[in-house]
C-alpha cells in the first residue's frame, strides 16, 4: 500500500495507521540500500516535499555521509564529490548536533548557512530531524521545499517516523555485518577443510610410504638370512658332507684292514673339520665381528680392509681422520656393515683397481667414505628398477635409523663414493 501524503484535514488515527503501514513496509526490506532509499521516499510522501537526503555519521563522527538522496538527478560525479557534508552548524547538518529537529523557512537566507554544493538545486523550505539510537543521533533525514512553510505536525511526524527508520538501519546494519561474519566465517571453515584435506592426503600417502619402507625392512631382514644359510649350506655343509664320506671311507678301510689307507681318511677328516672351524668362525666373524666389541671400530675396519684385499685382490687402504672415539654400539655394527656392504658392491660390480675406506672422527659427527675407482654406475636407475636388489636401500635404511644419512656419488667411468654422516652421541 502506497502512503498518502499526510495533510491537515487526516484524523490522527488516519495518520497512525499511514506510519504503521510505512514501518511495515520498511521493516520487511532487508538491504541497507533499500531500507534508505523507502525510507526517504516514505519522509518526501509524508511531508510532500520536493527532495531530501538521508545522512549517517561517519565512522569518525565528524561528518555526515549522505547515502541517499531524492528528488533531483545528481551526476555521479556530483555525488562523488559532494556526498560528505561536514558536521558544523549549518542548518543542513544541525539537526545532528543539536540532537532535534531543526527547520527553515528559507534556507538562502538563513543565518547558519554555509552555502549550497554548485549543481545543487536551491534549498528554500528545509526541515531536519536527528536519526537516533537509544537517544544519540546516528545521522538524519533532511527534506526540503515543501511548497508551503513545514509546520509542526510535518516536524513531529518526521521524527517519529525517524525513530522507526533508526531503529530498521541499525537492524540491517546488524544484519548486513552477521552476514559477512557468516560468510567469513564459511569461508574459513571450507579453507580448512581443505587444508585437512591436504593434511589427510599427506597422512595417508605417509603411511603408504611408511607401509612400503616396513616391507622393504623385512625383505632386507629375509635377503640376510638368505645369505648366512647360503654361506652356511655352500661353506660349512659341503665340507661336512665330504667329513662324511672321508669317514665311511675309513670306516671301510679299517673293517677290511686296511691300517695305513684309513689312517689317511682321518687325517683328511681332521683336515676337513679344521676348515669348518675356520668357516665358522669367519660366519660368527661376520654375524659380530669380535674386533668390533673389543677394540672399537678402527680397528675393525682396518681388520676387514685386509682380510677384503686377501680375498679380492683389490688393494683396500683405511685412512683415519681426527681423534678416534667410541660410538653407541648400534651406531658402530650399522657402519660396519655399511662398509661390508659396500665393499661387498666394490669387489662385485666396480671392476675396480683400488678402494678407499676414510673415517672422519669429528666431535658431532662421524663420516665414513668408501671410494672406489671402478666403472660407477647410473645410480637414478638403479633406484628406480630395483628388482629385488636390496644393498643401496638397506644402506640407506641402515644411515636413516642411526638419525644419520647417506650419500652416494658416481658416473659411469668415474667410480664410486658412498659417504655416511651419522651423529655422534654418548655410547650406550
Ligand atoms: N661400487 C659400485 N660400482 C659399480 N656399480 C655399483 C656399485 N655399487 C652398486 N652398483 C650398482 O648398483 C646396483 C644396486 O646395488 P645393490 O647393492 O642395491 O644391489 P646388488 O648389489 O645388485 O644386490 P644385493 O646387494 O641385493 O645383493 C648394482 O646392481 C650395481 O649395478
Ligand atoms: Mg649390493
Amino acid at each position: 500500500m502506497i502512503p498518502s501524503p499526510i495533510s491537515s484535514s487526516q484524523t490522527q488515527s488516519e495518520r497512525l495507521q499511514a506510519l504503521y503501514h510505512m514501518a511495515v513496509e520498511l521493516s520487511a526490506l532487508h538491504s541497507l540500500q533499500s531500507v534508505l532509499n523507502t525510507a526517504l521516499r516514505h519522509c518526501l510522501d509524508l511531508t510532500e516535499s520536493q527532495f531530501g537526503f538521508v545522512g549517517l555519521n561517519t565512522a569518525d563522527g565528524r561528518a555526515l555521509d549522505v547515502v541517499a538522496m531524492q528528488g533531483f538527478f545528481a551526476e555521479s560525479e556530483f555525488y562523488e564529490h559532494n556526498h560528505i557534508i561536514p558536521l558544523r552548524p549549518s542548518i543542513f547538518a544541525r539537526a545532528v548536533l543539536e540532537n532535534r529537529p531543526v527547520s527553515t523557512d528559507d534556507a538562502r537566507y538563513d543565518p547558519s548557512r554555509f552555502g549550497q554544493p554548485k549543481g545543487h538545486p536551491p534549498v528554500a523550505a528545509f526541515l531536519g530531524v536527528p536519526l537516533r539510537i537509544r537517544d544519540k543521533p546516528i545521522g538524519m533525514i533532511g527534506v526540503a521545499n515543501r511548497p508551503q512553510p513545514y509546520e509542526d505536525d510535518h516536524e513531529q511526524l518526521l521524527l517519529t517516523y525517524a525513530a522507526q527508520v533508526a531503529i530498521v538501519i541499525r537492524n540491517v546494519q546488524l544484519y548486513e555485518q552477521l552476514t559477512t561474519a557468516k560468510e567469513a566465517l564459511e569461508e574459513k571453515v571450507a579453507k580448512r577443510t581443505a587444508q585437512l584435506e591436504v593434511a589427510r592426503e599427506d597422512l595417508a600417502q605417509k603411511a603408504m610410504l611408511l607401509q612400503q619402507l616396513l616391507s622393504e625392512t623385512v625383505d632386507v631382514q629375509e635377503s640376510e638370512r638368505q645369505r648366512i644359510s647360503q654361506d652356511m649350506h655352500d661353506g660349512i655343509n659341503q665340507l661336512l658332507v665330504g667329513a662324511m664320506l672321508e669317514l665311511r671311507s675309513a670306516q671301510k678301510r679299517l673293517a677290511n684292514g686296511r691300517i695305513e689307507p684309513a689312517n689317511e681318511s682321518l687325517a683328511s677328516v681332521r683336515g676337513i673339520l679344521h676348515r669348518v672351524e675356520a668357516e665358522i668362525k669367519r660366519i660368527i666373524h661376520d654375524l659380530r665381528p669380535p674386533t668390533l666389541d673389543a677394540l672399537g671400530l678402527v680397528p675393525a675396519l682396518r681388520r676387514y680392509a685386509e682380510r677384503f684385499t686377501q680375498y679380492t685382490n683389490i688393494p683396500c687402504t683405511v685412512t683415519v681422520f681426527g681423534e678416534p672415539c667410541r660410538l653407541a654400539s648400534r651406531a658402530e655394527i650399522g657402519v660396519y656393515r655399511l662398509m661390508q656392504e659396500a665393499l661387498q658392491n666394490v669387489s662385485t660390480h666396480a671392476d675396480a683397481t683400488r678402494t678407499e675406506v676414510v673415517a672422519a672422527f669429528s666431535p658431532r659427527t662421524f663420516k665414513l667414505t668408501i671410494i672406489d675407482d671402478g666403472q660407477g654406475f647410473d645410480l637414478l636407475e638403479a633406484e628406480q628398477n630395483k628388482n629385488g636388489r636390496l644393498g643401496l636401500l638397506g644402506m640407506k635404511e641402515r644411515a636413516q635409523s642411526l638419525g644419520g644419512h647417506l650419500t652416494i656419488w658416481t658416473q659411469p667411468e668415474q667410480g664410486t663414493r658412498v659417504e655416511l654422516i651419522v651423529p655422534v652421541t654418548e655410547p650406550l
